[in-house]
């Protein structure tokens, strides 16, 4: 069988962000990534693409789906997974990310995902290693592999991503997804609108051009895809919202402010959901929402990320080769 590279598509030994990459790189992972949608219902869901390969999950915050799905990824593909526990290693003794990052590097892994606090702390660790790393979310700079699967879900059910109206809902101020989403969205031609609390809504968004208002009515109003963000209170230093109650009746998702959408409009959110603070449960569990399946494309895109870096990466290193 002979396979077709596509010249356009996604070449890149890392995956740090959506920003920088072109239309053509974000479609071919979402097309890689579709294509690995029926393998993942099926029975036997190996394959073998990193067969003989490690890969370090390195996770300095706490993730559900993000970790449980790169673990499942990669040995769905065969790789040698290996959970690298934040909470029991050294860097409770003070080492710090780069020493952590050169220790694991002599171990020669193929690739290493990595979650961070820190903005901008995955790239860094990229140019310590000799392996590709991948941002599975760095402070509240990206969250690439999750605005993928969001696309991809996306797709699945409208067909398409352009002239779609996606309103991005709530605390965007602090949301990784939000920015890696908005990237992505709109280099795919969506037409994005920000609907939150001014407190809430970065000026770099405004400078952006898109559209932005603090009314749920007019921000849903026409909507095909409803995307939600947890209000995330740990990362608030003072007071933005003025309370939990407040935040829900003016900014809840609940059946009546959903009304204002598209009757088709579908409802998304990252995870992990305050229920009864961004959401009400009965839209989170109704038959408008693709929260759990979001989560199943997760898998089917981290299988597609892994394979492409670790791909590219092999093939920039026998390019290379004297
Ligand atoms: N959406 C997301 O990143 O979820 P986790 O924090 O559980 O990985």
């Amino acid at each position: 069988m002979t396979t077709t590279v596509n010249p356009y598509g996604f070449r890149r030994p890392h995956l740090l962000g959506i920003e920088g990459l072109s239309k053509p790189e974000i479609v071919d992972l979402l097309d890689r990534a579709e294509a690995n949608v029926a393998v993942s219902r099926q029975a036997n869901k190996k394959r073998d693409g990193l067969r003989g390969r490690t890969q370090i999950n390195l996770f300095f915050e706490a993730s559900t789906r993000t970790q449980s799905s790169f673990e499942l990824a990669g040995k769905r593909l065969g790789a040698d997974v290996m959970n690298m526990s934040v909470a029991s290693s050294s860097v409770k003794k003070g080492e710090t990310l780069i020493d952590t990052a050169v220790t694991l590097n002599a171990m020669n892994p193929d690739v290493i995902v990595v979650r961070h606090h820190a903005s901008g702390a995955v790239a860094l660790l990229a140019q310590k290693v000799d392996c590709s790393v991948i941002n599975a979310g760095d402070g509240a700079h990206e969250h690439p592999t999750q605005a993928l699967l969001d696309a991809l879900t996306i797709r699945r059910h409208k067909g398409r991503i352009e002239r779609l109206t996606v309103a991005i809902c709530g605390d965007i101020l602090h949301s990784r997804v939000a920015r890696s989403n908005i990237l992505l969205l709109t280099a795919l031609d969506a037409r994005v609108r920000l609907v939150g609390p001014t407190t809430l809504i970065p000026q770099a968004f405004r400078d952006m051009g898109l559209e932005v208002t603090t009314s749920m009515k007019d921000g849903l109003k026409d909507a095909d895809i409803v995307m939600m963000l947890r209000l995330q209170r740990e990362r608030m230093n003072g007071s933005l919202v003025p309370s939990v109650r407040e935040y829900f009746r003016y900014y809840g998702l609940d059946a009546e402010k959903l009304a204002y959408a598209r009757p088709d409009a579908l409802v998304m959110h990252p995870g992990p959901m305050n229920r009864g603070v961004e959401i009400d449960p009965a839209v989170a569990d109704g038959p408008q929402s693709l929260i759990r399946e979001q989560v199943e494309m997760g898998v089917a895109v981290r299988i597609a990320v892994l394979e492409a870096v670790t791909g590219n990466r092999n093939a920039s290193a026998v390019e290379s080769a004297p």
